[in-house]
This record gives structure tokens, C-alpha cells and sequence, in this order.
């Protein structure tokens, strides 16, 4: 598949980013509520510059973290996809499955969506052995996306996110991991 082709599910279609996304992403970014695990707020700038990395990943590697677009309802509404994250901890290198909503998209599923579509993307297309995701041990909604994608945490796993400083309330972390055989072996 190329990387501009889109996939879709019922309700959700991933898709590459287009101008008109950066604005309401901005907002998005602005707000603390969607911002609550993370080290802060960004601005307009921190904000485009996180999807020039995007659309860099893309061209780079052809997948990475698509634009959600809600047909009948929404333009977009996030992000969730693949990536290879590129700071160091022990069970890098390694492909990363994410997601970020607009507040007023949560409570619907379609991060589990979304989310499903990556998975299935990842590990049919571009056959990866495995996929993770982290997040802080206290982002219970991001956990809960994780362990409804049948991913798997051993606490033996946890590590101290080294993009935050140390003594960071947010800085322990959780990591969760699907095998294809798991994932293929999920009905
Ligand atoms: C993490 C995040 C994407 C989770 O969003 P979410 O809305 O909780 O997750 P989903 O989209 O999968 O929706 C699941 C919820 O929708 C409900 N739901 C409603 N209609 C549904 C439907 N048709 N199908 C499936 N679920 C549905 C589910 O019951 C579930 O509700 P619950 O949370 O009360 O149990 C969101 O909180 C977010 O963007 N947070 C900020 C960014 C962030 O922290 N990202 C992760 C960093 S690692």
C-alpha cells in the first residue's frame, strides 16, 4: 500500500494529513485536558513542527501517525498510528501503536478503532513480529485503549520515560506489547 492511501473501519478513516488538520490540532494541543499526561501544553508552533516529524516519519518509512477523519461527522479528529519512537530504553528499537482525540471525540471508540486499524496494518502489511505502546502509569484511558487492543503489560517492563526529567510525576511508565502470533491468534 502506499503511503498515501487511507484505511478504513466502520466509522474511522486514517489518512494523511492535509493543512486545513494543523489549526484544529493546535487546538487540540492546547488543551489541558488532552494534554494532561504529557509535560505540558503546546503552542501553534510546537504543534506544526510535531506534524512536519509526522508527515517526515511518513516519508521516511511509509507509515506512521495518521490523521483521523470521521466521514459524516468530523474532518478530523486526532491521530493514531505506527511509529518508531527515537529516544533509547530497553526494549527499543521497536514500533510504537498511538492515538490523541480531541476531547469531545472521547467516549465513542474510536481510538479502539482507529487503533485496530493500525494493528491490522502493521502486522498484515508490513508484517512487524511486534507492536507496544506506552504511557504514564497513571493515563488509565490510554491503558484501558491498550488492554481492549489485547495488549499486554509486565510490570518487569515499566521504565522511566527519559523525555521527561527525573522526580517528573509523569516520568514512570507502563509498557504494553502484542506479538503477531498473539494478534493473529486474537478472534
Ligand atoms: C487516550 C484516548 C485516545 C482514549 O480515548 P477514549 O475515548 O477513552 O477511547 P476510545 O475512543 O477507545 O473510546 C472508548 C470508550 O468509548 C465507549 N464507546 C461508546 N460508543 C462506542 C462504540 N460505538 N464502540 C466502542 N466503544 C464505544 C466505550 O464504552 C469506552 O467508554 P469508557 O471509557 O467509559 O469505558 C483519549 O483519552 C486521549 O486522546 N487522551 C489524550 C492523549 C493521550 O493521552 N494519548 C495517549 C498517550 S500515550
Amino acid at each position: 500500500m502506499s503511503a498515501f492511501m487511507t484505511l478504513s473501519g466502520d466509522r474511522v478513516c486514517l489518512r494523511r494529513w492535509r493543512d486545513e488538520d494543523r489549526e484544529a490540532f493546535a487546538s487540540m494541543n492546547a488543551d489541558p485536558r488532552v494534554m494532561e499526561f504529557f509535560r505540558g501544553r503546546l503552542n501553534s508552533v510546537e504543534s506544526n513542527a510535531m506534524v512536519d516529524h509526522i508527515e517526515k516519519h511518513f516519508s521516511e518509512r511509509g507509515f506512521g501517525l495518521w490523521a483521523i477523519e470521521i466521514p459524516g461527522v468530523a474532518p478530523f479528529i486526532g491521530f493514531a498510528g505506527l511509529e518508531v519512537p527515537g529516544f533509547s530504553a530497553h526494549f527499543t528499537p521497536c514500533v510504537e501503536v498511538g492515538w490523541r482525540l480531541a476531547f469531545e471525540y472521547w467516549g465513542q471508540g474510536y481510538a479502539t478503532e482507529a487503533a485496530r486499524l493500525a494493528l491490522r496494518y502493521g502486522f498484515g502489511t508490513l508484517a512487524f513480529s511486534e507492536i507496544v505502546s506506552f504511557t504514564s502509569a497513571t493515563n488509565l484511558r490510554s491503558r484501558a485503549v491498550m488492554e481492549r487492543l489485547g495488549m499486554r503489560r509486565d510490570s518487569a517492563d515499566d521504565f522511566d520515560y527519559p523525555r521527561l526529567p527525573e522526580g517528573h510525576p509523569l516520568r514512570r511508565h507502563v509498557l504494553y506489547r502484542l506479538d503477531s502470533s498473539s494478534y493473529f491468534g486474537m478472534s
